[in-house]
């Protein structure tokens, strides 16, 4: 296939992701080393935590990815690196990495929006090289970003061309799922855990929907709350809390709003397909909602598969290989923004 293969490092959080991408499309290689398991002995994120885990894994992470892909640094097109939005300490070891990779081996450095990787994850694939390519995912692209710790719904016109429609206006969707699984006393990441837990269970009760003045926008601190009392309530009354049940009316509620206001965004804007990306994009409620929801309108729903929708090296080098052949091009200077925005379009 032709089309730049681009070295992509991804570390803006609790993942060490390093991939090959060529054409902005076609994995040659991708590893992730996961922070997941030491997270859940302290029930969520330490940021400090996390930047020493990216320092003491980017280097094997770096060296298995150029080993899969049996890449020489000769036949690399340029270096891309997420440079934000994520926490600054785990951020500065992706940025310097690749700083100094690109430095090193004389090549282009491209930085890619963490944003705009999660949504480009609708362009991978893992096909082999004579596969043919499937068809790229059309424009205008409505796209749900839903993860730990963003929640959005863009529109996309076209590459790099993004409306922000609506986004949180307190918690992403993922942080209140960790949030309430550690509210049920069920283990981190509380999204597949919730998930999990709430399969198969019916709702032991329905919790109010949060109200937003901006059409398109989200709320889910209320939810949060809104389970905490009805736990205290099974405490004071000594009843058993039904573990299953919350988790199933929390996911009921939070698949309802990200489900019906993406669903509102692609009946009333121009949309030739919705796209969904980030960590809670792997919930199957959410995406058997959608689908139920979007075939009524007759557009396509695209979803990655789960581990291209958490964090990973392979989406940020599907965007920087778009962002390249528009001739995007970071210099040395470029720094970590831990709220670095898309570059939106007025609406
Ligand atoms: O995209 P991601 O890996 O990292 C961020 O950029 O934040 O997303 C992680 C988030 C966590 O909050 C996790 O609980 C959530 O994605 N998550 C899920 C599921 N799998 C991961 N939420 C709901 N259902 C899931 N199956
Ligand atoms: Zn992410």
């Amino acid at each position: 296939m032709i089309g730049p293969r681009i070295l992509a490092i991804e570390s803006s959080c609790d993942e060490t992701g390093v991939a090959v991408v060529v054409g902005g499309r076609r994995i040659e290689a991708s590893q992730v080393a996961s922070q997941v398991a030491l997270h859940a002995e302290t029930g969520g994120i330490v940021p400090e935590v996390a930047a020493r885990q990216q320092l003491r894994w980017i280097v094997p992470t770096l060296d298995a990815a150029l080993a899969e892909a049996d890449a020489a640094w000769d036949g690399l097109d340029a270096i891309a690196v997420t440079y934000g939005p994520g926490l600054i300490g785990s951020l500065l070891v992706g940025v310097n990495v690749a700083k100094a990779l690109a430095a090193t081996h004389d090549l282009p450095l491209i930085g890619v929006n963490h944003i705009e990787g999660h949504i480009y994850a609708n362009w991978l694939t893992d096909g082999d090289r004579d596969a043919p390519m499937p068809a790229e995912p059309p424009f205008p692209l409505l796209c749900l970003v839903v993860s730990g710790g963003h929640t959005q719904l863009v529109l996309m016109e076209a590459h790099g061309r993004y409306q922000l429609l609506g986004q949180t206006i307190d918690d992403a969707a993922g942080e209140a799922f960790d949030k309430v699984g550690r509210l049920l006393g069920l283990p981190y990441p509380g999204g597949p855990a919730i998930s999990a837990a709430a399969e198969g269970a019916s709702p032991a009760t329905r919790f109010p929907r949060a109200r937003t003045d901006g059409r398109y926008d989200f709320s889910f601190s209320g939810l949060k709350t809104a389970v905490l009392r009805e736990v205290a309530g099974y405490r004071e009354r000594g009843e058993p809390i039904p573990i299953d049940g919350l988790a199933a009316a929390f996911e009921d509620a939070v698949v309802d709003a990200l489900a019906g206001k993406t669903a509102l965004a692609a009946e009333a804007q121009p949309v030739a397909a919705v796209a969904l990306g980030g960590g809670v994009a792997a919930n199957t409620a959410l995406r058997a909602e959608l689908r139920r929801r979007l075939d009524d309108l007759g557009l396509p729903l695209l979803v990655p598969p789960p581990a291209w929708c958490t964090d990973n090296g392979a989406m940020i080098g599907a965007a920087a290989g778009f962002r390249f052949l528009a001739g995007d091009r970071a210099g040395p200077s470029l720094e970590a923004i831990p709220n670095l925005a898309l570059p939106w379009l007025d609406r």
